[in-house]
């Protein structure tokens, strides 16, 4: 209790301060202290529920898109405490998101987490959207065992590389599965290539709103457990990670073939040179359809632009490098010759506890296991 007042504290200083009304922090503060003190939480009012979820986004090391904190549209939906009706409103985030290809930052809050560490509601999803895994190797491998759960619910998919997940959403004891409405819910984009017609017959197409739904977000010590999260895509994501490692579509090979390279020895690069194809088919078919998406040099100017806004505002930035680098020609942007302190600050968001490192939600990470 002592310590969810002092996180409180915290934030609400830090929220008055930043907005240039530090003076009416303490009447707030004491209101918080009472709540605190008859029923052993509090409760954000918008306000504060608003700007402590972009704050959590800025304070995301990981993130190299920060630039863009404040635009972050935060949905409050508190009040839903059925698996149904929250199955709507992600339905909703995903249609709001997705705007009409210029993708729209944003945060769809539900229910915090209770007085005995439960969350009212929460998504099994990694994503909102996700693509289905098998065992026949088709689909995505990230998602073997979330199509599992789905499975065991009753759910059968195609079999294919690019079937939907249902929304899986834990209500109480029991899982609720919602399936996505594909036209309605999902933009999918084909992916082709500026020159090579052939590159099609690879087959590959993604979705344009990649929105995190196993985080926990926490701001002044309140921990809201189901708090789905979307930006947009950096090309690199799609084309040189999930198309291309060898855990996951693992397409490169293939890539490669149809545009001729010479693959018999390692050394002619022909990887490297199917990455960059692949960066520059997503990038191009992407553009072509008007969906919202950044290469990664530009991501990189515009995290230098936040960097230096943040400076000049007196504020440090943190990041990890680790992340912050892209996965193609790291050392073409400035991010790779800076150092970052990779110091956690709240509010963020955090893995939730149920989910194991190796779900990670950025796919990105440098141990042994799968991401
Ligand atoms: N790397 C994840 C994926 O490929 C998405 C993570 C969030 N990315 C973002 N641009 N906001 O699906």
């Amino acid at each position: 209790m002592r310590r969810l007042q002092q996180e409180a504290e915290a934030f609400i200083h830090q929220m008055y301060r930043e907005k240039g009304k530090p003076e009416a922090a303490g009447g707030r503060i004491r209101e918080i202290a009472k709540e605190i003190q008859a029923t052993g939480t509090y409760t954000h009012t918008y306000e504060e529920l608003s700007y402590g979820a972009k704050l959590a986004w800025r304070n995301s090391n990981k993130c190299i898109g920060r630039l863009f904190w404040e635009n972050l549209h935060v949905i409050d939906a508190r009040h839903i405490h059925s698996a149904e009706k929250a199955a709507e409103a992600a339905r909703e985030h995903l249609r709001f998101a997705a705007g009409d290809g210029k993708i729209r930052p944003t945060v769809t809050v539900f229910p915090q987490r209770n007085l005995d560490g439960e969350d009212p509601l929460f998504f099994h999803n990694h994503q909102l959207i996700r693509y289905a895994g098998y065992e026949t190797g088709r689909g995505d491998p990230h998602s073997l065992e979330t199509t599992h759960l789905a499975e065991s619910l009753g759910w059968k998919g195609r079999g294919g590389d690019f079937d939907l997940l249902p929304l899986l959403i834990q209500e109480g004891e029991d899982i609720h599965m919602f399936p996505l409405d594909q036209k309605q819910d999902v933009q999918e984009i084909d992916i082709v290539h500026p020159e090579e017609e052939k590159f099609k017959e690879l087959g590959l197409k993604w979705y344009t709103v990649p929105a995190i739904s196993d985080m926990e977000m926490n701001i002044g010590g309140i921990t809201y457990g189901a708090a789905p999260f979307n930006g947009w895509y950096m090309g690199t994501e799609i084309a040189a990670r999930n198309f291309a490692d060898s855990f996951r579509y693992d397409r490169l090979k293939e890539t490669a073939e149809i545009l001729d390279m010479n693959t018999s020895k390692i050394s002619t690069l022909w990887k490297d040179r199917a990455l960059v194809e692949l960066n520059r088919a997503v990038l191009y078919s992407f553009q072509e359809a008007g969906a919202g998406i950044v290469d990664h040099h530009t991501a990189s100017e515009q995290f230098r632009l936040f960097c230096g806004k943040e400076n000049q505002l007196g504020r440090k930035v943190t990041g990890d490098w680790t992340w912050l680098i892209p996965p193609v020609s790291p050392a073409s942007v400035h991010i790779f010759h800076e150092a970052y302190d990779n110091t956690v600050n709240t509010p963020n968001f955090f893995y939730r506890n149920n989910t194991s490192e190796n779900k990670c939600p950025f796919i990105k990470s440098k141990d042994k296991s799968l991401f």
